[in-house]
């Protein structure tokens, strides 16, 4: 199998207004990333140094491959840099959390209501008898509690383990197992498109069988005061009346676990990415601070869930460490219609917004007029997470809600880095389809199969040479799974996505890795071909998968939704393969097409190719707790 092949870049650049260089705490790229090359260790002991420690470090790192050791011997509580260094250093009456819900219900905590509400919940889990290294599950909607929860935890070292709360009693009974959760905290309901979601009735289900878990904590929304029916159960305010709202911070080694979280493996069942407190820490805060280039004024909003790494490193934890104004809401952008997003930017004046590829060709399928109608002009950077930013869809951002201004951010890295690894920092040039270089403090390359580093233009693997502070630890339960992780490809920590390189040493990542498609000898990547069908006018979204070929060992078959006002045809599918071809080139030409209303999705919004083929193929489609409802 030939892991290098040929791929066609484009040109194409965007320069962003000079003051974004100008005042970006990173300043200019180059010199910051030499600044890094020359003394890696110096790099990070003077970004970990501007964080609160209970005590320093002896050694910036011990990297005993693949097991890595950051600010050893260091003793620190993330909470203390989120919470207790504002409070006592000017931001106490500084929003820290601006909430909507669903209904239009807003809530506000400033930085000391939320310190205090922290400090209380705290009290109220050790009386529940949490202990340092218990593990909690979340199972919660996205209300401010969410987030007054998570912080509590980490305030007395309890490991939480969030679950997001579209997945089904399966998914979250095999978590809550898996780490042998204590508590789970949960709601009675969630609120998603009008609807009201039960998420207590799920828990019900899957806390059966789970003899670990000791108490459920319920939080009231509706019908208040809950009727709690079994000993197990207690209300989330309930058993907060009479605590005090002052807990000291636990003292954490820096390498002591701060969560765990479960990501779905492309096969297998889910694997829990377990993250340290010390190095977590201050690669998020560094890439806040550096990379999102969050300023005092600035109004942050990242639309995302909890649930997913995004949130835990882009909504908590590292925009509080910065000490930003965090927008959060339980809304969905569509629902009551596409305006609700462009309404809540205008409405709170947000200055910097990350959302998901898949979120932006939905609005660009539904069409412009949406956000024109709302004044988005508080938009400094635009963000994007989670899929490749395909060339039309970078386009459609720049124009329609950065207004041609912003610059976009796509970042690019996983629930096991923890923080940005590649993006284009601010003020450098903007390739559409490129997501950029490795930040610095992170050594990323693309090379063959060898681990030897393929020529600008040749696609190849992914890889992270070395580690970083913020890197997954182990995989909990399952530290097997974890050395694989470097001990594919070199000593080199493998992505498992497929990347290109230009001659200016920017990255284009073309998709997983496993997505890829071999068609007659040469390699495919599923985001490649759909990037293209997506350029065509009358495509929304697009999905590929190989599927057996006699002859060319691997064909495409692509699957698409088309923007409204145009029908399936065969016109089309004549028009959409040429367009392909025209693109990429004959190799990439979809054998078949099929037209869907919509495509299967993970709840994070990530097409699941895996099912399209299994289904394609006739075959069991595995694990698909991860399947949007
Ligand atoms: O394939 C890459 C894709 O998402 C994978 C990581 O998924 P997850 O752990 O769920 O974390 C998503 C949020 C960080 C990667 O291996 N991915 C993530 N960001 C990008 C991306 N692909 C292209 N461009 C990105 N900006």
């Amino acid at each position: 199998m030939a892991e290098d092949f040929e791929v066609k870049l484009e040109k194409k650049a965007y320069i962003p207004a000079p003051h974004y260089l100008a005042n970006s705490a990173l300043g200019n790229y180059k010199e910051a990333y030499n600044k890094f090359t020359s003394d890696p260790d110096g790099f990070w002991d003077e970004k970990a140094r501007e964080l609160k420690w209970m005590r320093p470090w002896e050694k910036v790192r011990e990297w005993n491959h693949p097991y890595a050791r950051w600010f050893t011997s260091a003793k620190l509580n993330i909470t203390e840099n989120c919470l207790d260094r504002h409070v006592n250093n000017g931001r106490r009456n500084k929003l820290a959390i601006i909430w909507r819900g669903e209904d239009g219900r807003e809530e506000v905590l400033t930085y000391r209501q939320l310190y205090r509400s922290v400090m209380r919940f705290a009290n109220a889990l050790k009386s529940l008898g949490v202990q340092k290294g218990d593990r909690i599950c979340f199972y919660m909607p996205f209300v401010p509690e969410h987030v007054v929860a998570i912080l509590a935890c980490a305030r007395i070292g309890a490991i939480h383990s969030i679950v997001y709360a579209g997945f089904g009693a399966e998914a979250l009974h095999s978590r809550i197992r898996d780490a042998n959760a204590k508590i789970v905290i949960t709601a009675d309901v969630g609120k998603r498109r009008g609807k009201t979601i039960p998420l207590k009735s799920i828990v019900d289900d899957a806390v059966r069988n789970a003899p670990s878990v000791e108490k459920v904590i319920v939080l009231c929304r509706e019908k208040c005061p809950l009727e709690l029916y079994s000993e197990l159960e207690v209300d989330f305010y309930g058993i907060q009346e009479g605590m005090s709202d002052e807990c000291p911070a636990e003292e954490m080694d820096a390498e002591d676990p701060l969560f765990i979280l479960y990501t779905s493996g492309t096969t297998g069942s889910a694997k829990g990415i377990v993250h340290a407190c010390g190095g977590y820490m201050v690669g998020t805060h560094y890439t806040c601070k550096y990379i999102f280039d969050i300023k005092e004024n600035d109004v942050y909003w990242c639309s995302a869930d909890p649930g997913w790494i995004t949130g835990h490193s882009y909504i908590v934890y590292g925009p509080l460490s910065v000490g930003a104004t965090v927008v959060i809401t339980e809304t969905t952008p569509d629902y009551p219609d596409y305006g609700v997003w462009w309404s809540i930017i205008e409405e709170f004046g947000v200055s910097i917004f990350y959302t998901a590829p898949t979120a932006i060709r939905m609005f660009m399928r539904v069409g412009e007029e949406w956000p024109n109608k709302y004044d988005l002009s508080s938009l400094r950077i635009i963000g994007s997470v989670g899929e490749p930013l395909n060339p039309e869809a970078f386009e459609w951002y720049y124009r329609v809600i950065g207004k041609n201004r912003c610059p976009i951010l796509d970042t690019w890295w996983q629930t096991e880095t923890g923080m940005h690894m590649i993006t284009t920092p601010l003020g450098m040039p903007m390739k559409p389809g490129f997501a950029g270089v490795p930040i610095p403090g992170v050594f990323a390359d693309v090379v063959d199969k060898d681990g030897n580093p393929v020529p600008a233009g040749q696609g190849g693997l992914l890889v992270i040479k070395g580690p970083w502070p913020s890197m997954m630890r182990t995989v909990y339960n399952n530290d097997e799974r974890y050395r694989k992780y470097w001990t594919q490809i070199k000593d080199y920590y493998t992505v498992g996505d497929l990347a290109v390189k230009d001659d200016d040493g920017y990255i284009m990542i073309l998709g997983r890795s496993d997505d890829i498609i071999i068609v007659a000898g040469h390699n495919l990547g599923t985001a490649e071909v759909e990037s293209a069908l997506v350029e065509h006018e009358a495509v929304a979204e697009a999905a590929v998968i190989g599927v057996p070929d006699d002859i060319k060992g691997q064909a495409v078959k692509a699957f698409v939704t088309l923007v409204q006002g145009y029908e399936p045809s065969q016109k089309l599918v004549s028009e959409l393969t040429y367009h392909v071809r025209m693109s990429i080139g004959p190799i990439a030409m979809p054998n078949a097409i099929e037209f869907m209303d919509k495509l299967p999705k993970t709840r994070s919004g990530k097409i699941m190719r895996r099912l399209l083929k299994a289904k394609e193929m006739g075959i069991d489609p595995g694990d698909i707790s991860t399947l949007e409802e």
